[in-house]
């Protein structure tokens, strides 16, 4: 079979977030008047006065749905959402109709007052446990570092509410409101325009970002994303937005983050910008940094004059050199600027712009947790990861869940498969248990499950790809087991291709795994290695840029407008060969000009979710015709979902599988048969979760494809 094809670029097409209309140009004494009025509470809200409902109530009893009937003064710092009028009453009118059901809309099951009283009851007991958050007590001094400074770093241990929280405690901010402006467009002429008012979260991840959205969606007491014209807080992913008119905080993947710059180059969207998990370093968190170190360090033109703020949050990393990174494009602009004003100060600015960039330092909450090593070296860990967790299951008393990190979905589905047999002939006296796979390509609503509790009297095992690693919190879990093993992404240089090989992983994501057992009470981490290899492990991941094809990041940054390469702002520069074969491969797909400047193919590509040379294909068979454009269609679906092909565990369902295809395989390669099999299956008007049984192809796989 080929390598899995992984994409992480997001559709741009899919993005439902209506543009608003620009309001009628106010008159000016209104103008003055709301300025005045807006200046007000920007005094109110300045650090040395007690900013209002910021200690200790929950964000619903901020802006109570209901009450904002009656809300005058308040509404004003209601943002103007969605072009809704900025007048309290239209605003309210606007929320009191979001509860009756609209004939054109049709809100699942948020539709009526008593839902809402029901959203902001639940947001009220989540308001309970998130006062008892390690980052609850920094809410004041993190609100305080932003109104001072645009760029903030913020270090805090996974679980400490950094994902959830930071958004919450900032979109009340006075900054973090839409600002009517004028952009100089490229003709020369002024056009109004509307800066700001959403904050965007991005994530590595499509499950982080849609379990955020929806956990801080209940925290708000506001329904989740489309499902209401109300919603606060929505997100989008690959393939799924999930976004109203009223979305204020965004949870977006980073892939989809570069998609929108495409449009909007200078994300004027947002009033901020969260670049969550930088320290997994995939190779689009890299991108994102360096493209918004020049948005901070330009002049905000694009932005008409509208500051952005960035938060970079991390578990682990290292903070210093990122707070380097951001300093020096301060820096470099102060010397741009000095150049232009020739000879000014440059000490005194430099100085100036340092201190554009605070640090926070989080201290997580971290019950203790025994490591235990295997005594020898494992030559198979699915089958010791299965010894461990009946261990476990037959020693340790509930609660207490079981978190297995293995290397992806094979391994996931072959222990799923060995703890399932095995649990049939346990004793019945034991507590049951309740087997979930957790890795990226799982379709959403399976992904969701990990998170719901398990059923009384049953013991969850959740198995896991270092997905669970930081971006998501599985409550309840007390043991880890870590197989120590990682699938890395590692470019071939010799096969010209991006290969996911299994390696050992690093003694930061060992650790961070351990700390997955230790978030709610104390906890037992076992290792499935020995003490000695764990000290041989590197001390953190290599960067993804130094390691993957560097050519889907390089037609990005072409897009955007980056035509020096050289001198972009990367947090880890590439070595000059991966760029220069890069740039040749983008070449030789003809997404390049000979003179490196990005052609109107390259163009098609970037907008593509998909690898260059996967989108070069589509854009080839778009001219030959319908018919071949359909069949490319269903081999990239095949490539870009979990692998269609299920693995045989034993020797007879191997052979029974090699029977059962035999008619679905073509000599000329997998991608026929992939083609062969797509065709089959869709042929098939009976029953098909039957016929992908019977030729062990992935059901779930098939329904992802045919969507
Ligand atoms: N989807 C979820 N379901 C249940 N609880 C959650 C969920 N997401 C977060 N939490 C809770 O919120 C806490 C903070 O999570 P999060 O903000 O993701 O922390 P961090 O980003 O610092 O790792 C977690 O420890 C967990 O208790
Ligand atoms: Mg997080």
């Amino acid at each position: 079979m080929p390598e899995k094809v992984k994409t992480y670029f997001g559709d741009s097409d899919d993005e439902t977030v209506k543009q608003t209309p620009n309001p009628p140009a106010e008159l000016p004494n209104e103008e003055a008047a709301r300025k005045k009025r807006r200046n007000k509470k920007r005094k109110r809200d300045e650090p040395t006065d007690e900013p209002p409902s910021r200690d200790g109530k929950p964000v619903i009893q901020d802006e109570p749905i209901t009450s904002s009937l009656s809300m005058t003064e308040n509404s004003e710092s209601i943002p103007e959402i969605a072009g809704h009028d900025r007048n309290g009453v239209e605003k309210a009118q606007f929320e009191k109709s979001a509860l009756k059901p609209k004939h054109n809309s049709k809100p699942k099951s948020l539709d009526n007052k008593t839902n809402f009283t029901s959203l902001r009851e639940k947001a009220n007991t989540l308001y309970e446990q998130r006062k008892k958050l390690p980052i609850f007590g920094h809410a004041d001094e993190i609100r305080k570092n932003l109104r001072d400074q645009d760029v903030m770093l913020l270090v805090g241990e996974t679980g400490s509410g950094k994902s959830t929280q930071i958004p919450q405690f900032l979109v009340n901010e006075f900054w973090c409101r839409p600002t009517d402006t004028k952009v100089t467009q490229k003709d020369g002429k002024e056009k109004s325009i509307k800066v700001g008012g959403c904050i965007a979260i991005t994530q590595p991840r499509r499950v982080a970002a849609i379990s955020l959205a929806r956990r801080v969606a209940e925290e708000m007491g506001t329904p989740l994303g489309s499902s209401s014209p109300a919603s606060k807080v929505g997100y989008s992913v690959r393939f799924d937005t999930s976004t109203s008119p009223s979305t204020r905080v965004k949870f977006l993947t980073e892939g989809m983050l570069l998609q929108e710059m495409l449009h909007d180059p200078c994300l004027t969207k947002y009033s901020a910008v969260v670049v969550d998990e930088v320290h997994e370093r995939g190779v689009n968190v890299d991108l994102v940094t360096g493209f918004l170190r020049n948005l901070v360090s330009g002049d905000n033109q694009g932005r008409g004059g509208v500051p952005l703020k960035v938060v970079v949050m991390s578990a682990t990393a290292d903070m210093e050199s990122l707070q380097g990174f951001f300093q020096e494009g301060f820096k470099l602009q102060a010397e741009e600027q000095k150049r232009i004003q020739n000879g000014s100060a440059k000490v005194e600015q430099e100085e100036e712009r340092s201190k554009d960039i605070s640090v926070c330092h989080i201290k997580g909450r971290q019950f203790p947790v025994k490591t235990i090593y295997s005594p020898e070296p494992v030559h198979d860990f699915v089958d010791a990861a299965l010894k461990v967790i009946f261990q476990i299951h037959y020693k340790e008393p509930m609660p207490g869940d079981i978190l297995v990190f293995l290397t992806g979905q094979e391994t996931v589905e072959a222990l799923e498969h060995l703890v399932n047999e095995y649990a049939i002939g346990m004793d019945p006296a034991l507590p049951k248990v309740q087997v979930l796979p957790l890795f990226a390509a799982l379709p959403q609503a399976a992904q969701q499950r990990v998170f719901m509790p398990a059923p009384p009297r049953t013991r969850k095992i959740v198995l896991s790809t270092n997905i669970a690693e930081t971006s998501v919190t599985v409550s309840g879990v007390r043991y880890v087991v870590d197989c120590g093993k990682a699938k890395i992404k590692q470019f071939r240089s010799r096969l010209g291709l991006d290969s996911l090989l299994v390696k050992p992983i690093s003694k930061s994501a060992a650790i961070q795994r351990k700390g997955r057992a230790g978030r709610e009470a104390p906890g037992q981490c076992f290792r499935l290695y020995t003490e000695k290899d764990y000290l041989t492990l590197d001390e953190t991941n290599t960067p993804e840029i130094l390691r993957c094809d560097l050519s889907q990041a390089l037609l990005n940054m072409k897009a955007r407008g980056v035509d020096d390469i050289v001198r972009f702002p990367f947090l880890t520069r590439p070595p000059r060969e991966a760029l220069e074969k890069a740039l040749l491969q983008l070449l030789n797909i003809e997404a390049l000009e000979e003179t490196g400047s990005i052609s109107e193919i390259g163009r098609h590509i970037a907008k593509l979710p998909l690898t260059p040379t996967l989108g070069r294909v589509l854009l080839a068979a778009a001219e030959n015709g319908a018919d071949c454009l359909t069949d490319v269609i269903d081999i990239i679906s095949c490539l870009s979902v979990e692998n269609i092909f299920l693995n045989a565990n034993s020797e007879e369902k191997k052979e029974a599988a090699e029977t059962a295809r035999r008619d679905l395989y073509r000599r000329e390669g997998d991608h026929l048969t992939m083609l062969a099999t797509v065709r089959a299956y869709a042929a098939e008007n009976a029953d098909r979760k039957s016929w992908a049984e019977r030729h062990l192809v992935s059901h779930r796989a098939m329904q992802s494809v045919m969507v």
